[in-house]
């Protein structure tokens, strides 16, 4: 067994077993050892130094190549989606019995980090691999991760592409769809416009990893919320653990296979709006508007709000600055860079379709 692989190997077995945090935050920095040490030697590291941008897509920004890798070190985020990919495809591997399983994951980065860290967990046969960026860089340093760690025998194929118009080939099932393009509240990147072109090519009974994100909103006092922060200064990870008293006014989506908002595009409606809400009062002791974010990556391995950095609370509004007993909606703009606004009865009643 090549060195790499059986280095590989032993890092995934701690992370699939990890049962407290230092178990986790000391498997996931092996991990992030064992990528920048397998790829040091390769051109694309030196280059990022001169060309590390984010791209600006149509519907949200793909993040450049360094920012990508970093989201590894949201330890319990990629804990949490590794431990639930894994459980994902022995339940595909029960739901379709014989069958080579594939899976397209869109958005890899420059490590495939939710994916081919699980592979020496699994047999070269029963796996058929798409990873798919936007980012040439990236997809240069997950072919390099992939030659050095051992793995060039699973079947792996790599695309440049853009997944919010991507098809994946008519011939064979989509049995798995695994896609991190997003940031708290879905704002920024593309993760629903991804969704929405891809969940809908999934074969019946394939799975969609995350299983659903859920965006609520409550008021809440916004520096009391537990956060968790990459400082990528430092690389220190800090969580925030305060829990601040909090009046929750309900959902406002869920994103899943079930619910992946088909987009009319002749009608153009790239944009969600929420039902009606009403400024409570007495808010002093939570004045502030903000929209929680809760994954379920699928089963029971959930994310929480404040847990990673893509679950972050994002307040979005003071409630001093409405009037009093006001009514309003919120509204989700994913026409071009996702994001989200309040808006009055009026401007709801202008921005609605026929
Ligand atoms: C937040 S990073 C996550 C990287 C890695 N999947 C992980 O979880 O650690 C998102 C990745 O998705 C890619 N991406 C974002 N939007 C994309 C799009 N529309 N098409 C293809 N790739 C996209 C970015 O280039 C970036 O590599």
């Amino acid at each position: 067994m090549n060195t790499n692989i059986k280095k590989l190997s032993e890092i995934t077995s701690r992370i699939v077993q990890a049962a407290t945090p230092a178990d986790s935050n000391g498997a996931i920095l092996s991990l992030s050892h064992f990528f920048v040490s397998i790829t040091k030697d390769d051109n694309f590291s030196s280059s990022l130094s001169t060309n590390n941008s984010d791209i600006i897509l149509k519907n949200g920004i793909a993040i450049s190549t360094v920012d990508a890798a970093l989201c590894l070190d949201d330890t319990i985020r990629t804990i949490t989606f590794l431990k639930g990919i894994h459980q994902a495809v022995h339940s595909l591997f029960e739901r379709f019995p014989n069958e080579r399983i594939n899976i397209l994951y869109a958005g890899c980065g420059p490590y495939a980090t939710l994916l081919l860290p699980l592979l020496p967990l699994f047999q070269e046969e029963q796996l058929d691999i798409t990873l798919l960026d936007i980012n040439e860089q990236s997809l240069t340093s997950v072919k390099s991760v992939i030659k050095h760690a051992g793995l060039s025998n699973y079947h792996i194929r790599t695309v440049k592409a853009d997944a919010t118009r991507f098809t994946y080939p008519s011939e064979k099932k989509l049995h798995l769809l695994i896609t991190e393009t997003m940031f708290y509240a879905l704002i920024r990147e593309p993760q629903l416009s991804v969704t929405a072109q891809l969940a809908p090519q999934l074969t019946q009974g394939g799975i969609l990893i995350p299983e659903s994100i859920d965006l609520d909103l409550c008021c809440t006092l916004a520096g009391n919320e537990k956060r968790f922060d990459i400082s990528s200064a430092t690389n220190k990870v800090r969580i925030s653990n305060a829990i601040s008293e909090r009046l929750e006014l309900g959902k406002l989506f869920s994103l899943s296979k079930a619910n992946s908002f088909s987009i009319n595009k002749k009608k153009n409606e790239y944009y969600f709006i929420s039902k009606t809400f009403e400024v409570p009062e007495n808010f002093s002791s939570y004045p502030d508007l903000c929209i929680t974010t809760h994954i379920k990556v699928f089963g029971d391995y959930v994310l929480n709000s404040g847990e990673s950095a893509i679950t972050n609370p994002y307040c979005i509004a003071s409630l001093y600055t409405f009037e009093k007993a006001q009514s309003f909606s919120l509204v989700y703009d994913f026409s071009a860079i996702p994001f989200w606004q309040v808006k009055n009865q009026r401007e709801v009643d202008a921005q609605a379709p026929l």
